[in-house]
């Protein structure tokens, strides 16, 4: 008899984003007539920078052409990709990461998803809420959590991340083993300082601990102040592995090109204490599970590494930060308190009523998609996130009306 991975019933019924798109088709066959804004889920909207399009292009005709077709490549990526990669976003900025020591990938949902299969089943992992509900789902998946009771699945540490701390967790009270942070964060669009990362590598590095570091969000940071890369910290090579992305960095969340990082001093223990370089145990996982993103893609990620690249992605990330600007402006005339929308794409809106009530209220009286904060954990209760992946004119379009539907409240 074929039986089920039962952790699958422990999960909630369906992941967060796809909720909430039923949510919205159901409202749009119901109400054909009226116009949805979406700023749930944070999918980009304009189209890739040009130096992208035009080495896809390239790519593509290569492709074409038996002389420079190309089969399977690297699982890892190519070299031109990783090279560009460590020397762009780490070299350049003091972070000393090698070509070797990353992993391209067709999305960093993946990798946050698929890297926990590196770690035993018993190990104490800490996850900030609210959070990215990927990393709670796979873990739940994996068989790390006995059931969901009281809004939150048992036998995880909890680090709450609320307006007293300014959405940065605090330390565990215990120790732990796996922790996983997010900045620019999502959802709350927070960020941390450079002083209090240094806090957090230093507890790793105390507890023999492992920092999962997503930073999928790092080409909104303006506040030069604020570090980019975990790496960027002393030590951070021994006890962190970073998450980046294309998706939101250069519009690729339709392309599909990510990448990890797991620098070679990056350790994790057997049940002796004998310690093992998890650069070897990704390299492996990624070879046997993963084929490599296709060259063309591959080709328009590297153009990003161009100067014109780097210039087109600063543009197509401040056309954004301008809709999260006047998000801010809008919650502010209605006096919704927020965080979030200066260095990232999300602003964290305190509403302070049940989110998914509010949730709906929005949909149907303003037909505008937020997503509500209690999604991302039992902390977003009383929040709701706001994208800013959209038009100027939608954007516009979204604040006037949804001022009309909490006015009337
Ligand atoms: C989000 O809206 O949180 C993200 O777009 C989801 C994702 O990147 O998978």
């Amino acid at each position: 008899m074929i039986r089920i991975n039962e952790n699958y019933q422990k999960l909630r019924s369906s992941y967060l984003f796809s909720t909430i798109s039923k949510k919205v088709a159901e409202f749009q066959k119901a109400n054909p007539r009226k116009e949805i804004v979406r700023l749930g889920i944070g999918d980009v909207t304009l189209p890739l920078p040009k130096v992208c399009i035009a080495a896809m292009h390239k790519a593509v005709d290569e492709m074409a052409d038996a002389k420079t077709f190309r089969g399977y490549g690297p699982e890892q990526g190519y070299d031109f990709l990783r090279e560009a990669i460590a020397r762009v976003d780490f070299k350049a900025r003091g972070a000393d990461i090698a070509a070797d020591e990353i992993f391209v990938s067709d999305g960093a949902k993946c990798d946050t998803g698929n890297i926990q299969e590196l770690f035993s089943h018993d190990i104490t992992i800490a996850i900030p809420d609210p959070v990215y509900p990927v990393y709670v789902d796979t873990n739940v998946m994996a068989g790390r959590s006995p059931g969901f009771s009281g809004g939150r699945y048992d036998g995880f540490v909890y680090l709450p991340s609320t307006e007293a701390n300014g959405f940065v967790p605090e330390f565990p009270k215990g120790t732990v083993d796996l922790i996983y942070l997010c900045f620019p964060n999502n959802p709350t669009g927070a960020t941390i300082t450079r002083e209090q990362l240094a806090a957090w590598v230093d507890y790793a590095r105390t507890n023999k601990a492992l920092i999962l570091y997503d930073a999928a969000y790092v080409a909104f940071i303006r506040d030069q102040s604020l570090p980019q890369s975990i790496y960027e910290i002393d030590g951070a090579r021994e006890v962190a592995i970073e998450f980046r992305s294309y998706s939101k960095t250069a519009g690729f969340t339709g392309t599909r090109c990510a990448y990890t990082v797991v620098p070679k001093t990056c350790m994790a223990y057997d049940a002796k204490g004998a310690a093992h370089p998890l650069n070897a145990m990704w390299n492996r996982r990624h070879t046997t599970k993963f084929n490599g993103v296709s060259y063309p893609v591959q080709r328009a990620a590297e153009a990003v590494y161009t100067d014109e690249g780097q210039q087109q992605i600063r543009d197509l990330n401040d056309y954004y930060l301008e809709n999260a600007r006047m998000i801010r402006e809008g919650m502010a005339a209605l006096k919704l308190p927020c965080v979030g929308g200066d260095n990232s794409p999300y602003i964290w809106v305190k509403t302070g009523a049940d989110s998914w009530q509010f949730f709906d209220m929005l949909l149907s009286k303003a037909g505008v998609v937020c997503t509500p904060g209690s999604g991302f954990g039992s902390c977003g209760e009383g929040y709701i996130r706001l994208s800013a992946f959209n038009s100027h004119e939608n954007v516009r379009k979204a604040i006037e009306r949804f001022g009309v539907a909490v006015r009337g409240m």
